[in-house]
């Protein structure tokens, strides 16, 4: 089989490897497409150095058809077509225990702290596929983990019919919960981001989505006028690295601003740099701060909404490239983020 290795930092190459046999509770995936994400943007710069260290094969944004399966395998059967879901918990931690994997103390996953899923052939612990519908589009299905970021970050923060959202950040991540949410909420649902484009991905998807540029307007000004002075009952943050910081209010500092009173700001964004926080600013409205990580348990909801055509995933795919070319669609998403939201890698159909 052939397999995209990071062979060194900011260089893929295309090679064969042996596909090792399935073991004992595995299942062969063929991968059909791999999504490139923005963690694979670090992995492809080295950022994540040591933790992902190279020769190392990314992905894990997968969805194949499986191709055979290993001894004790029953729930499974060659043809199925699966997402995998990269989520590696010990089971063993406080967090593990108490069934909250995604605070595992170890927490792996497939792509960045294991080799991945840009490859022809992967094998997968049966634990973490999940199967889906013969008409869902297996394109489709390679989007089923972002998407489940988007569903967590919902449950997390309690979004419910009505909600009124503001959602820092218009990127991936923001799609995504931007496209969850919309499956719960009709309400207005403001977008802040500094590229247009990005911001025109979300109000060509849906109705009742008011773009806010920060570069060019006082977000918090416009989201007061639009709700009479109330504030949105819930605001997610999923910028992470600010740009522009001398010029715009910090995200999450923008997120407790742009809430209610009562309300509730989830944060997603994974800046390694302080945040400004004015605390009175959440005190006064006795607001509550969540934090959203990866997701648990919303693989089947994506793969049933999906299933049902109530998301829009052509809103985010901007290409699909063969994945012999993933060096090419690296650079593409680093040198044009505004086109490239994101990117497919086709595997085998
Ligand atoms: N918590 C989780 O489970 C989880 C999962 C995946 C990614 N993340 C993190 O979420 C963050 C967003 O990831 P992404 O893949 O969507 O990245 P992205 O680059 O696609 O999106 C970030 C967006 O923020 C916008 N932005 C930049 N500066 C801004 C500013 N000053 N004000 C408003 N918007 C601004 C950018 O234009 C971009 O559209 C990252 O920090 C990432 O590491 C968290
Ligand atoms: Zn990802
Ligand atoms: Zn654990």
């Amino acid at each position: 089989m052939k397999v995209a290795l990071l062979s060194e930092y900011r260089k893929f190459q295309w090679i064969d490897r042996e596909i090792a046999e399935p073991g004992s509770g595995e299942v062969q995936i063929r991968v059909s497409f791999a999504s490139i994400c923005g963690t694979d943007m670090h992995i492809f710069n080295g950022d994540f150095h040591p933790r992902t260290p190279v020769p190392f094969i990314p992905g894990h944004e997968v969805a194949g058809i499986v191709e055979r399966v290993g001894p004790d395998i029953t729930g499974f059967s060659p043809g199925d077509k699966v997402a995998v879901d990269p989520l590696i918990w010990c089971g063993e931690c406080p967090a593990c225990k108490a069934n909250h994997y995604p605070a595992c103390n170890s927490l792996k996953l497939i792509g960045i702290d294991v080799d991945g899923g840009f490859s022809e052939y992967i094998n997968i612990d049966q634990k973490m596929l999940y199967k889906a519908p013969a008409k869902v589009p297996v394109e489709h299905l390679a989007l089923t983990e972002i998407y489940g970021i988007g569903f967590h970050a919902c449950n997390r923060a309690g979004v419910i019919p009505g909600d009124s959202l503001a959602i820092w950040g218009a990127g991936r991540v923001g799609q995504v919960i931007l496209q969850a949410a919309r499956t719960i909420t009709d309400a207005p649902i403001f977008m802040v981001d500094i590229v247009e484009k990005r911001l025109q991905i979300a109000t060509g998807a849906y109705k009742n989505i008011i773009p806010l540029n920060v570069l060019k307007e006082d977000p918090i000004e416009t989201i007061w006028k639009h709700t009479a002075g109330k504030g949105t009952d819930i605001a997610f943050e999923a910028v992470g690295h600010p740009l522009f910081p001398d010029k715009t209010v910090h995200p999450v500092r923008g997120a407790i601003q742009s809430i209610k009173g009562g309300g509730r700001v989830c944060v997603l964004g994974l800046a390694d740099d302080p945040a400004p926080i004015v605390f009175k600013e959440l005190i006064w409205k006795e607001a509550m701060i969540i934090a959203s990580r990866v997701s648990h348990g919303e693989y089947p909801t994506v793969i049933d909404k999906l299933d049902k055509g109530a998301l829009k995933p052509e809103a985010l795919i901007s290409g699909i490239m063969p994945a012999h070319q993933i060096q090419e669609a690296f650079e593409k998403v680093e040198q044009d983020p505004a086109n490239y939201l994101k990117i497919l890698l086709q595997f085998k159909d």
